[in-house]
C-alpha cells in the first residue's frame, strides 16, 4: 500500500528504522535523540511522485563528536547514509544526556559538599532523591574548564519536600555544576554564595491544603449530531479547509498542504525555532538563552492530552510515534487535539428602522499540541475560521524560573519578587514561525503595508487625511523588518498571477501581534545564536533544507546556518516560491500572580484573506435564531 508522503510515521516504521540502523552499526551503543520523517522534497510531493519513506534518526554514541544523523529508507529497507556531525554543531540533547548529567552532578564530591554547606541532607539515597536537578544547555557560554565543542550542560538544583512537591519552590541558589558530557565529568562547581532557601510551599495541586471553589456550574459542550470535520490519517477537512497535521522532532506541531476550497495557501507552516533569553545579572540566570526547539527537541516533549482537561467538547485525537533514547518505539497517545469551538459572532447588523437584526455565529477548528520543556509548558494552537482566517496562538504556562532572595540581594528591575524570599528573573520567549507559502498554487510576492499621514496641502487643508501605502519587498535584505503598530504595519503575501473579480491579485495578510524583538547587545553570543529573534520578519526563496531559523543542530554552536547567514547572499524574493519567517513573542516581567504556576499568557499572529475572496465568504452561514 502506498503511504502518502506527508503521512505521520507509524509505530512499525519506527521499529523498522531502528532495526535497520542497528544492523548497519553492529558494534555501537547508541543513544537516540529523535526520529522523524525526512521532509520529502517539495517538488516530489507536488509532482505526485512516488516517494520512498525516509526516516531521519539522530543521536550520540561513544564517538566523541557531534553525534550522528542517519537517513533510513524503510520502504527499500536500507540505511542511505549516516553522517557524523562536527563538535560545533551537535545533535539535540536526549534523555540519556540529561540523565547522565544528573548522575554526574549527584556523585560529585565538591557539589555534594556545597549542597551540604547549605544545610541540606545528602547522607542517603532517599535524601538525594529529593534534590531535583535541571540540566540546562551551556549554549554559547560553556565554562572555561570545558574544551571547545565538548557537549556541555549546566546543572542547577532545587530541593523538594517530598517526591510530589513542586521542585521549583526551593532553589538551591548560587550553585551550578558544569558538566562535560563528552569527557563524562563535572569540570567545575560554581558557587556564587549561599542565599537561604525559601521555606513557603509552592504546591499547586488540588491535594494540597486549600479550599477549592464549589460554585462553578457544569459547562457542557456537546455536538449531538457529531462534528463537522473529517479526519483520515493525518488529513483533516473542515468547511472547505484541507490540511495535514503531524509532529516534528524540532518544529513540534506542523501543518502541511493547507488549502481552502481547493485553493492552496500554505505548503508548510510550523514553529522553526524559539529562544528564551534571560536578562538578569544573577550568575544563576545571566547565561540562559535556551533554544528550546532545537536544543531539547521540543517535539519529543509533547504531552498526551486528556479529554475534559486539555480539550473540551467532541475531540478527535492523533497519536504520534517516537523513539526512546534506548531505541524502543514510544507512542504518545492523544498528541494532537482536533475540535470545533464556538467563537462568538461572525457578523451582525441591526436594522434600526425595521428593528431587525441579521447575525451569524462564528466557529473555528482548533488543531493543538502542548509541549513541556523543563519548568515551562507551551501550547501551540492553530485556528482555522469560517471566514478564511488562519491563526497561530501560543499559550505559555508552567512555572517561571526562580531565585532565592533576601532584602540585601533584591534587584526588582531585573528579578521582581513573586513570593516569600522568591524572585523571578526578567526574560523573553521569542518564537520564529516558518511559513512556506503556496498562495493560489503559484509563485508569490511580499509587500509591506502601512498607513502614512498626508501633509497639509490645498487638497488636505485640515491635515486629517491618511493613506495606505504598499511597498514591494523584493530582496532578502529588504524583507528584514520589524513590527510598527503605530503605523498599522502588516505584511501581505500576493499571488501576482491570480486576480480576483476586482482585478486585484489575491492575497493573505500577516497581522503581527504586539511583539518585542530580542534584547541582547549585537556581538553577544545570544544575538549570534538567535539572530532570527532580532527582527520580526524575514523572507527567503524556498530552498530544500532551509528549515532552521537558528541553523540546524544548535547544541554547542555559535549561530552558523541561521537566518542571518541564510539571507547573506541577499537573494531575490520577488514572485518566487516564497518562505516567510515571522518572529513573535513576549517579554516576561514576572508578577506574584505567576507563582506557583503561571496563568496562560498568549502570543501569536493572524493570517487573513485579503482579496482572496470577492466578498464576505460567510454570507451563506445559516441563521441560528429564527424566533
Ligand atoms: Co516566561
Amino acid at each position: 500500500m502506498t503511504i502518502y508522503p506527508l503521512e505521520s510515521l507509524s509505530r512499525d516504521e519506527v521499529t523498522n528504522a531502528v532495526d535497520l540502523f542497528r544492523s548497519h552499526h553492529k558494534n555501537k551503543k547508541s543513544f537516540f535523540s529523535s526520529i522523524g520523517l525526512q521532509e520529502p522534497k517539495k517538488s516530489d510531493v507536488l509532482g505526485k511522485k512516488t516517494i520512498p519513506r525516509v526516516i531521519e534518526l539522530t543521536g550520540v554514541d561513544e564517538e566523541q563528536d557531534g553525534g550522528f544523523v542517519a537517513l533510513i529508507d524503510v520502504t527499500g529497507g536500507k540505511v542511505l547514509s549516516s553522517t557524523r556531525l562536527p563538535l560545533d554543531t551537535q545533535v539535540a540533547y536526549n534523555y540519556a544526556d540529561l540523565g547522565h548529567a544528573v548522575l554526574l552532578t549527584k556523585s560529585n564530591a565538591q557539589w555534594l559538599e556545597s549542597v551540604a554547606a547549605r544545610g541540606i541532607d545528602v547522607s542517603s539515597e532517599d535524601a538525594l532523591a529529593l534534590i531535583q536537578i535541571d540540566p540546562w544547555p551551556a549554549g554559547g557560554y560553556a565554562h572555561d574548564s570545558i574544551p571547545a565543542g565538548h557537549r556541555a550542560l549546566r546543572c542547577i538544583a532545587f530541593l523538594k519536600e517530598d517526591p510530589t512537591d513542586n521542585g521549583y519552590a526551593r532553589p538551591i541558589h548560587g550553585l551550578i555544576a558544569h558538566v562535560d558530557l563528552t569527557a563524562g565529568v563535572v569540570t567545575h562547581v560554581e558557587d556564587s554564595g549561599v542565599i537561604p532557601m525559601p521555606t513557603a510551599s509552592g504546591r499547586y495541586d488540588c491535594e494540597s491544603p486549600r479550599a477549592i471553589r464549589s460554585d462553578l456550574k457544569p459547562l457542557s459542550i456537546t455536538q449531538p449530531e457529531g462534528t463537522s470535520f473529517k479526519v483520515v490519517g493525518n488529513r483533516i477537512s473542515w468547511q472547505g479547509f484541507d490540511v495535514r497535521a503531524s509532529v516534528h522532532p524540532v518544529n513540534g506541531l506542523v501543518l502541511h498542504e493547507l488549502s481552502l476550497e481547493d485553493r492552496p495557501i500554505l505548503y508548510r507552516a510550523a514553529l522553526s525555532e524559539m529562544v528564551v533569553p534571560y536578562g538578569d545579572n544573577d550568575p544563576m540566570h545571566s547565561w540562559k538563552h535556551v533554544l528550546d526547539a532545537s536544543e531539547y527537541n521540543m517535539g519529543t516533549m509533547i504531552n498526551s492530552l486528556k479529554l475534559g482537561c486539555d480539550c473540551l467538547g467532541e475531540i478527535h485525537y492523533l497519536d504520534t510515534h517516537q523513539v526512546t533514547f534506548e531505541g524502543n518505539p514510544r507512542t504518545i497517545e492523544n498528541a494532537i487535539c482536533i475540535h470545533e469551538e464556538d467563537y462568538g459572532i461572525q457578523w451582525k447588523h441591526s436594522n434600526l428602522e425595521r428593528q431587525t437584526a441579521e447575525v451569524r455565529r462564528s466557529r473555528r477548528l482548533v488543531i493543538s499540541s502542548v509541549f513541556t520543556i523543563g519548568n515551562y509548558d507551551y501550547g501551540f494552537y492553530w485556528y482555522l475560521y469560517l471566514d478564511g482566517t488562519i491563526q497561530m496562538e501560543v499559550k505559555l504556562t508552567g512555572i517561571v524560573g526562580v531565585s532565592a532572595m533576601t532584602q540585601a540581594t533584591y534587584n526588582p528591575s531585573q528579578s521582581p519578587v513573586i513570593g516569600e524570599n522568591l524572585s523571578s528573573p526578567v526574560h523573553q520567549h521569542l518564537f520564529c514561525f516558518r511559513l512556506d507559502w503556496q498562495l493560489d498554487g503559484g509563485t508569490n510576492s511580499l509587500f509591506e503595508n502601512q498607513i502614512e499621514l498626508m501633509p497639509v496641502s490645498p487638497q488636505n487643508p485640515e491635515g486629517t487625511q491618511f493613506q495606505s501605502v504598499s511597498r514591494h519587498l523584493t530582496t532578502e535584505s529588504e524583507a528584514i523588518r520589524d513590527n510598527a503598530p503605530h503605523v498599522s504595519r502588516n505584511w501581505k503575501v500576493v499571488n501576482p498571477a491570480s486576480k480576483n473579480k476586482w482585478g486585484v491579485p489575491v492575497a493573505y495578510k500577516l497581522l503581527p501581534a504586539a511583539s518585542p524583538t530580542l534584547f541582547a547587545q549585537a556581538g553577544s553570543q545570544v544575538a549570534a545564536r538567535a539572530a532570527f529573534a532580532s527582527h520580526n520578519l524575514w523572507a527567503t526563496p524556498f530552498s530544500e533544507g532551509e528549515f532552521s531559523a537558528a541553523g540546524p543542530n544548535t547544541v554547542m554552536h555559535a549561530g552558523q546556518g541561521g537566518l542571518a547567514e541564510m539571507t547573506a547572499e541577499n537573494r531575490n524574493i520577488d514572485d518566487c516560491d516564497l518562505v516567510v519567517w515571522h518572529t513573535v513573542g513576549l517579554t516576561h516581567v514576572p508578577r506574584p500572580e505567576d507563582w506557583p504556576v503561571m496563568p496562560v499568557e498568549y502570543t501569536g499572529f493572524h493570517l487573513i484573506p485579503s482579496g482572496f475572496f470577492d466578498k464576505n465568504p460567510t454570507l451563506d452561514l445559516p441563521r441560528k435564531c429564527d424566533d
